[in-house]
């Protein structure tokens, strides 16, 4: 399913629409060049989860911990990692063994190791927006894109690709 984010204010309500599915356990991909808007949609998904402070890109330490609405947030930013097996020295799995939902970056970057997703999103720079593609990756998945009511007004509101 494709949307089009006309500016980062489209890519923040994305996120937002996101928030009504969160449930412990859930993985998130987030696909997309640098730039993209990944951190800018996980931003919005946080603030309407009710996160107060700041949301930046974990980069640099490759971990953001948020505890929001009685959740575990773990956003997850493996761009730096030169070779997947870091995901494992680092103990990164762990944090996908327990009940914290986790975002990810730059996934690709940690296969075959990282869980496959419940949520796959793709997203790419068109003109001066940007695209998002969504997929489910399990059950859990597909029932969140199908119960978030804000998420179906913006599938709706996008026209079909050609
Ligand atoms: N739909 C959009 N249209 C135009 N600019 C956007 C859109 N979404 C996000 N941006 C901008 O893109 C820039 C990079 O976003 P960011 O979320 O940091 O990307 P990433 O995490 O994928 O590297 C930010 O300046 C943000 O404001
Ligand atoms: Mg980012």
């Amino acid at each position: 399913m494709n949307i089009i984010l006309a500016d980062e204010s489209a890519t923040l309500a994305l996120g937002a629409a996101l928030a009504p599915c969160m449930q412990p356990g859930l993985v998130v991909w987030l696909d997309g060049d640098l730039g993209a808007g990944k951190t800018t949609l996980v931003r919005g998904l946080l603030r309407a989860l009710g996160e107060a402070g700041a949301v930046k890109s974990p980069t640099y330490n490759l971990l953001e911990l948020h505890v929001v609405s009685g959740l575990n947030l773990y956003h997850f930013d493996f761009y730096r990692l030169n070779q997947p097996e870091e995901y494992l020295d680092a103990g990164l799995d762990e944090y996908f063994r327990g009940n914290g939902i986790c975002l990810v970056e730059w996934p690709d970057r940690a296969v075959p190791y990282l869980p496959s997703a419940d949520l796959h999103i793709r997203l790419s720079v068109g003109g001066d927006g940007r695209m998002a593609d969504i997929h489910s990756g399990s059950e859990r998945g597909e029932r969140c894109l199908t119960s978030s009511a804000p998420l179906a007004a913006m599938f709706s509101a996008s026209p079909p690709q050609r």
